[in-house]
């Protein structure tokens, strides 16, 4: 609020504009919301008016849960300081995760945001192997620091280019990459590419620290990946001497139903080397998280430098993430995730029967895209189309994004609190809006 009251919604434009780098994107920059409050799937503009709230995968547990504000406010009366003194919550925080992963996965760092986990996740595994390459996939975010620009294809295929130590392999998409629905194995055929990158690089003398993946490739379009996808290509990063890194900063912490993370899709078999975690953790409060190996762990102690992070791990943040995960197993987020999620996914299939706009309905959880193509043989991506039914779902109160390398993808990813009203309610709304899309060309096609 200003001096004299609250600002308009195009003052407090005309003042973003003046004063906030032009690089940090708005949602609908032709048209902004004002925001002022949120609870559970809802957020509210400056006129009380309600949105339901698609894709804010932050708000794990609903905007502004009050258990878990409560939790914040009585841990800030009491003490805020750095992890340089004992305190409970920062081993109890440890504990509660440590028990929702594989036994091997035993060491905790703490840190601030997905992007701080991330870069502590390439020193441990350069570290530890003493090497220096990673692999990433194709269209891959991993973060904002300079790090992970550079293992980001997203983001540095628009910037200085690619490093001599970065290696990009084909997407595991089977409904728009190199090897599709119709393909016996998948999982072994992308895996077999990383093996040639591997064997390429070798021949060359690099050497690989790390295979560094999303569990559930959410920038590059909403990807499933094929079932033991991540246990071949462990076993080829690994022979090379390099670790398996899974980056769950999107989609851990029970988003995906069946399991709490979402490399447990690939089966009980499957343990990473080094996990990453942040977004959901503390439903809005900047926290993250590294869990790694013993081995890992002491590498990187050997060097005797100390890992020191001002905030990571503060009293505050440990009791918000604790209490994140106390609100997940009491009302029960994982199987409502799993249970919406599942209608949804059958709503959306029913509307891919009816419209030709969409290609592929693909997710498991709350963790779902809509293909949208110009043709359903071509594939080719309706950019465009997808643009206007974000712009259209906003009109009706409903807050989605696209995204993937077309744009075209619809994504879904909002608080687990999302009910099945929600989701019948927002493809109600698609139905209307892929309607009128699909008789506005057909009438276009006429004249
Ligand atoms: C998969 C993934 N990794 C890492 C990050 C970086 O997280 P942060 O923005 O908290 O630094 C993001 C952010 O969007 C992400 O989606």
């Amino acid at each position: 609020m200003s001096a004299g009251g609250p600002r308009s919604r195009g003052e407090t434009l005309a003042l973003r504009h003046q004063l906030i780098g032009s690089s940090c994107k708005l949602f609908f920059p032709e048209n902004p919301v004002k925001i002022i409050q949120a609870k559970n799937q809802y957020i509210y503009d400056e006129n009380g008016n309600a949105y339901l709230d698609c894709i804010n995968n932050v708000a794990h547990v609903g905007h502004c849960h009050p258990e878990v504000v409560r939790a914040a406010h009585q841990q800030n009366l009491l003490l805020n300081t750095n992890t340089r003194y004992l305190h409970d919550n920062l081993v109890d925080y440890a504990q509660r995760l440590s028990k929702t992963l594989p036994e091997k996965l035993c060491i905790f760092f703490f840190l601030n945001s997905g992007s701080e986990a991330n870069d502590l996740a390439l020193r441990l595994a350069r570290q530890y192997t003493k090497h220096e390459d990673i692999i990433v996939l194709e269209d891959a975010y991993h973060g904002h620091l300079t790090s992970l620009i550079d293992i980001s294809p997203y983001k540095f295929r628009n910037l200085g280019g690619q490093k001599e130590w970065v290696h990009v392999a084909p997407l595991p998409d089977t409904y728009r990459g190199l090897y599709r629905e119709d393909h016996e194995a998948p999982a072994r055929a992308y895996a077999d590419e990383v093996e040639k990158i591997i064997d390429q690089g070798l021949k060359k003398n690099r050497k690989f620290a790390a295979f560094f993946v999303e569990s559930l490739p959410s920038v590059a379009g909403q990807i499933i990946l094929p079932e033991g996808y991540f246990q071949k290509t462990a076993m080829h990063i690994r022979k090379a001497g390099g670790v398996f890194v899974a980056d769950e900063i999107q989609v851990g912490f029970g988003r995906v139903g069946k399991h709490f993370w979402a490399f447990q899709l690939q089966g009980e078999d499957f343990i990473p080397d080094i996990v990453t975690m942040g977004k959901p953790m503390g439903n809005g409060h900047p926290i993250a998280c590294v869990a790694t190996t013993k081995e890992i762990a002491e590498a990187f102690s050997a060097t005797g430098v100390e890992y020191f992070n001002t905030y990571g791990g503060n009293p505050v943040s440990c009791a918000i993430g604790i209490t994140v995960l106390d609100v997940i197993e009491k009302e029960q987020l994982q199987a409502r995730a799993l249970q919406v999620g599942s209608l949804l996914m059958k709503l959306l299939t029913q509307q891919k029967a009816k419209h030709p706009l969409i290609g592929d309905v693909r997710g498991v959880g709350l963790f779902i895209g809509v293909d949208l193509v110009k043709d359903q043989e071509s594939r080719s991506p309706a950019t465009k189309e997808a643009e206007f039914i974000i712009a259209r779902l906003k009109e009706e109160f409903v807050i989605l994004s696209s995204d993937g390398p077309g744009r075209n993808v619809l994504k879904f990813k909002p608080p687990l609190c999302f009910s099945a009203e929600d989701a019948k309610l927002v493809v109600k709304k698609l139905d209307k809006i892929l309607t009128e899309v699909e008789e506005a060309e057909a009438s276009r096609s006429l004249c």
